[in-house]
């Protein structure tokens, strides 16, 4: 039975009321919160640190997913898991060796994820993804929310989605980007179980709980 996983990402809250942010998504049935950092170096926007995610990790009682946009992440890794990552996932563009970088995020005693940027192919992965916990695929370029949606990234989870079923991979196939009610179930059909949301969670017209309730319903459905 496939558990599909709602995991609002916290870059488009407001983080003047992050706390009450948190816990309206975590009252309205949230699985994980994912913390978009970036470096203004790797992708074109600086974001959050550890000391971020340490906040939110005393105000969270979920799992947090973070998701470094950064370059050289074998130097951060440690920081975000004392900082109170539950899963870190890095970008194939960012390490020359995926599974070496997959085995020390498991070492900290996170799981360990691995994304690539739309213009990577999935044959990135194939190296790693024996031993992923998680494979993201980006449907945006990576730097800022609310974003269009890229259709042309569902081939690619179809692509991953058989990858991960021809190497009996229990690892969650995540997707990020533009991520809505409409395209939701467009990336869950081709074979998504994880599914970030930023504006379409916290830019909801009836608030962050009502976003998290909307999309909690169709990865259910
Ligand atoms: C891009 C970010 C966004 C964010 C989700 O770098 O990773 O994809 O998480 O934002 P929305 O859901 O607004 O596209
Ligand atoms: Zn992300």
């Amino acid at each position: 039975m496939t558990k599909y996983i709602l995991a609002p990402s916290i870059i488009a809250a407001d983080f003047t009321r992050i706390a009450e942010e948190i816990h309206a998504c975590e009252s309205a049935g949230a699985d994980w919160l994912h913390m978009d950092v970036m470096d203004g170096h790797f992708v074109p926007n600086i974001t959050i640190g550890p000391l971020f995610v340490e906040a939110c990790r005393k105000a969270a009682k979920l799992p947090l997913d973070v998701h470094l946009m950064i370059s050289e992440p074998e130097k951060y890794i440690e920081a975000f898991a004392k900082a109170g990552a539950d899963n870190i996932t890095v970008h194939a563009e960012t390490c020359p060796d995926l599974p070496e970088m997959l085995r020390k995020i498991k070492s900290l005693g996170c799981t360990a994820g691995i994304t690539l940027n739309p213009a990577t192919p999935a044959s990135a992965l194939d190296s790693a993804l024996p031993f992923a916990d998680l494979a993201l695929v980006m449907s945006v370029h990576p730097g800022f929310s609310g974003q269009k949606f890229m259709p042309e990234m569902i081939g690619k989870v179809e692509e991953l989605r058989s990858k991960l079923n021809a190497i009996r991979s229990n690892a969650h196939l995540e997707v990020d980007g533009g991520i809505s009610l409409d395209t939701l179930p467009l990336m869950k059909k081709a074979g998504a179980n994880a599914f970030v949301a930023g504006s379409a969670v916290f830019n909801h017209p009836q608030g962050t709980a009502a976003g998290v309730r909307a999309l909690k319903e169709i990865t259910s459905s």
